[in-house]
């Protein structure tokens, strides 16, 4: 009988020049390790973890070229030479026309929410992030969900989990007024709702509902590239575009955008806003020297903005994100193979498990999330992050949100694990899953105003 080879693996495009030694520890180290931090991984201390899987955010691997590019940084206080180059791979590659540098992504949302929100104004978007709804809050704003309901749903295999629902935003249009509308925030590859992307056909419906409103679109375009991929793989008409492309087509269908470098970008700090407004501009270069530094290098050193423009452009790479997401998508198959709940379909950033389907005999008040997040954590030494009812916050009236999505992140660095870490990984989500029924909750000892995921502290229910 003649048999063919299939050709189907994915391969990285790159190859190890250098190594970081891991610590591996006991069991015992563990337990102690999580308790002394309150049972939140935030607050372990990094030599307590084997594989880190907290955050796909400035854990990035950089590469040869980006490490050079280092060497070449302009320090200068004003006018670098480095800040030019990466304003000018932005514009090139983004096609926005002015930039302002952030010293990451949550200080690019401060000044943009700062120069564009008033009090009283509402802000609709394709679900909320953290540090992104809570700068509109602040500004005097209030954040309005007008993602499709499917995104809200771990077990939904829409292929658009990212995508708005244009009647939720025509309600919020008519209730408010456009006029009380600033701008719908759109971001890319929604990170709460599991890495799951916006569609180009419904961005550009999107588009023409705002033109004909008057209203912008900020985009935050943290990930974007990663977006892009999806829409290679999944949309008609996109099979045979390049990801460079897709990714201008979408910043060209917004008015302006926010970006966290520290994930697409590949490098460990750094972001920037970017509009194409001039008034907007104006009034950003003004306020970042208030809250960043001068608007030539906005918290950056030279160095890192150089290793921002070549990391846009890497990012941009056919193979580099089709083996990017190819290992996330290898850890979500192993741990189906397990009867692991993950969402579906698999996200671009990370593999989310459902904890609500994990542990259903833990109501949402013991902190099933949380709890599923300390139990890997003891089992192997994966760091993992919990994205449900803590992450959540409360609202600016005080009472907590309750979110459909109890989900606990196993978030992938750029470039950094091998495929025989991810095996490591699932087994271990695997091995605490036989015996999930003897996992007990969690209650909550400190909670922190702000952001209170980073850093509230717990203790196990007996
Ligand atoms: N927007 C999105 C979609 C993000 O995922 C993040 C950060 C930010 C904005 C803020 O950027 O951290 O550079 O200030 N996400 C990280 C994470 C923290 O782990 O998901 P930042």
């Amino acid at each position: 009988m003649k048999r063919t080879v299939q050709k189907k693996s994915w391969a990285e495009p790159y190859k190890m020049k250098m190594v970081e030694l891991l610590n591996v520890t006991s069991r015992q180290q563990r337990a102690r390790a999580i308790k002394d931090a309150g049972y939140n991984t935030f607050l372990l201390r990094s030599e307590d973890v084997y594989i880190d899987l907290l955050t796909d955010s400035g854990t990035n691997a950089m590469s040869d070229r980006q490490w050079s590019a280092f060497m070449v940084g302009d320090e200068a206080y004003a006018g670098s030479a480095s800040f030019y180059r990466m304003e000018a791979a932005i514009q090139k590659h983004y096609g926005y026309k002015y930039v302002i540098p952030t010293h990451q992504g949550r200080g690019a949302e401060n000044i943009l929410s700062k120069v564009m929100i008033k009090p009283g104004d509402v802000i609709p978007g394709n679900m909320y992030f953290t540090t992104t709804r809570l700068h509109q809050e602040l500004a005097g704003g209030k954040f309005h969900d007008i993602i499709i309901d499917e995104a809200h749903d771990p077990g939904s295999e829409h292929p658009f989990k990212g995508n708005v629902d244009l009647n939720k935003l025509a309600a919020i249009v008519k209730k408010v007024g456009a006029k009380k509308i600033p701008y719908v925030s759109i971001a890319t590859n929604v990170n709460m709702a599991g890495g799951q992307p916006i569609s180009m056909k419904n961005l550009k419906e999107l588009r023409a509902f705002t033109k004909r409103h008057g209203i912008k679109i900020i985009h935050d375009m943290t990930r974007v590239a990663e977006n892009a991929y999806f829409i290679q793989q999944r949309e008609k008409g996109y099979e045979k575009k390049k990801i460079r492309d897709i990714v201008r087509e979408i910043c060209d269908n917004t008015d302006g955008a926010t970006m966290s470098a520290k994930k697409d970008a590949l490098v460990n700090i750094g972001g920037f806003m970017a509009t194409n407004d001039w008034n907007v501009y104006e009034e950003a270069r003004n306020l970042v020297v208030v809250y960043e530094g001068l608007h030539t290098y906005g918290g950056l050193a030279g160095r890192d903005m150089e290793a921002i423009a070549v990391g846009i452009g890497e990012s941009l790479n056919d193979e580099h994100q089709h083996a990017r997401v190819g290992q996330v998508e290898y850890l979500g198959h192993r741990m189906e193979s397990f009867g692991v709940p993950i969402v579906r379909p698999i996200g671009g950033h990370g593999i989310f498990v459902d904890a609500k389907a994990f542990l259903p005999h833990l109501t949402q008040d013991q902190f099933p999330a949380q709890t599923l997040a300390a139990e890997i954590f003891v089992d192997s030494g994966v760091r993992t992050m919990e994205r449900g009812i803590v992450s959540a916050g409360r609202k600016p009236d005080g009472t907590n949100y309750y979110p459909k999505l109890e989900l606990v992140r196993f978030t992938l660095p750029r470039r950094v694990y091998t495929q025989a870490h991810m095996d490591v990984v699932a087994e271990s989500a695997g091995s605490v899953f036989e015996r999930r029924k003897k996992i007990k909750g969690m209650k909550m000892v400190y909670e922190p105003k702000y952001l209170r995921f980073f850093q509230a502290r717990f203790e196990m229910i007996k």
